[in-house]
């Protein structure tokens, strides 16, 4: 295990009934700008829930975020909370919202030439303006990590931002917010959540015995709650295990101490950049292609994962770390998500060799956990993808 250090400062309120609790939580004087996405918060009585708990605050709202928050957008909201002094963010939403809260976060207080350089110069965000989440959708973990990643649809970009400033300072988390969830997104969190825990856990053997442990329980949980929750979302036992593994899978906490790759994420994000896939299916996509490319380096934790997480105890390393990757992809496919890039659109000729130029102009030269996937090593994986 390798030396660490860990902080996770976010507040998590969890349970039934705790939106209420928004009104405690909110500094008094704040003036809060309430931040929301296409409105199935106003079907679904989420947003009654908010507005009653912020009946004494001083509030402007800003709705219509889209999935993949848009910058274009963001910087119409970015001009609201200038113009009218606002102090305090509040996203109720899902992955995209609370993204698109925290580049509002960093951009308020951001003093350089335009915000996009947050995104396509790599800054950190040391201090943010303060913000607080109300998820409405298990997948992310982004209600309790310090990175968002927005979209520029005007270049077809997808780029990554984070820092320590970017906490939320509270998340309330009611399970009973599911039940209105449609199946699709139900499947796109459990696959999402699912890669996340993979991108920190199938490297290589690095004596991270807990880590490892703390993985695969994530895994089994996604695994055992998945028909559960497709088949009935208003299931709580199935709801609350659901919504807390997601938090769980990306808090920062089982990747302390290990290597980590996320290399399939970072391909994923070009193929919604290119062509508006789902986030969570770009994953299932990549992920297959990825572990059979890179399959020498990584069999052995392919192979443990294949016999703790899917009871498979037959066979030679080599069987087991293959049978690992045919049940991902089972895995995937059961929850109705397709896990090849011609199944989602025709027009991908010349993809990969576009992606590889990206990263080569980005001088992202050396990804995974060995820093050594080349730019020409990830158009082979997204050809054999296809
Ligand atoms: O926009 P509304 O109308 O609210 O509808 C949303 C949206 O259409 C809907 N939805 C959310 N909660 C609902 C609901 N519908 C009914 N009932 C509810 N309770 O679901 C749709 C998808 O929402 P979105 O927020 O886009 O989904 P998700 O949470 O999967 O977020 C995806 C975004 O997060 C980024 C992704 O790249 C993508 O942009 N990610 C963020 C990460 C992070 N910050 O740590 C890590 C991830 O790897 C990921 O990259
Ligand atoms: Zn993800």
């Amino acid at each position: 295990m390798t030396n660490f250090e860990f902080k996770n400062p976010t507040k998590i309120i969890f349970g039934k009934n705790t939106i209420e609790k928004l009104t405690t939580e909110i500094p008094s004087e704040a003036k809060v700008l309430l931040l929301y996405g296409g409105g199935s918060i106003k079907k679904n009585g989420i947003y009654e829930q908010v507005k009653t708990a912020l009946a004494n605050f001083e509030v402007v709202e800003f709705g219509g975020i889209p999935a993949n928050p848009e910058y274009t957008i963001l910087m119409q909201a970015l001009k609201v909370i200038k113009t009218e002094g606002i102090t305090f963010l509040l996203a109720v939403g899902g992955g995209s919202v609370i993204d698109g809260t925290k580049f509002l976060s960093s951009a308020a207080l951001f003093e350089g030439d335009t915000p996009w350089d947050i995104l396509a110069n790599s800054i950190p965000t040391t201090v943010g303006m303060p913000f607080g989440t109300v998820l409405t959708l298990p997948a992310t973990g982004s209600e309790m990590n310090s990175g968002a990643v927005i979209t520029r649809e005007e270049t077809k970009e997808k780029r990554g931002m984070g820092g320590p400033g970017l906490f939320p300072k509270f998340s309330i988390l009611d399970p009973q917010v599911i039940k209105s969830i449609p199946k699709r997104q139900l499947a796109n969190g459990l696959t999402d959540a699912f890669m996340h825990v993979l991108e920190q856990y199938m490297t290589y053997p690095s004596g991270g015995y807990l880590q490892d442990r703390f993985a695969e329980s994530i895994l089994q949980t996604l695994i055992e709650i998945a028909p559960k929750i497709l088949n009935d979302p208003t299931d709580y036992t199935a709801a609350s295990n659901f919504m807390w593994s997601c938090t769980m899978a990306l808090n920062g906490l089982i990747q302390k101490g290990v290597p980590t790759d996320w290399a399939v994420h970072a391909i994923g994000h070009e193929l919604t950049a290119l062509f508006g896939i789902d986030h969570a299916r770009t994953l299932a996509i990549i992920a297959p292609s990825h572990y059979a490319y890179n399959f020498e380096s990584k069999k052995e934790k392919l192979a443990q994962y294949a016999e703790r997480v899917w009871q498979i105890s037959e066979g030679t390393v080599d069987e087991k770390a293959k049978s690992g990757i045919e049940k991902t992809k089972a895995f995937f496919n059961d929850l109705g998500i397709a896990t090849k890039l011609s199944e989602y659109t025709d027009t991908y000729n010349g993809t990969a060799e576009l992606i590889s130029k990206r990263f080569t102009e980005r001088g992202w030269l050396g990804l995974g956990e060995h820093k050594t996937l080349t730019p020409n090593d990830v158009e082979k994986i997204v050809e054999m993808a296809y």
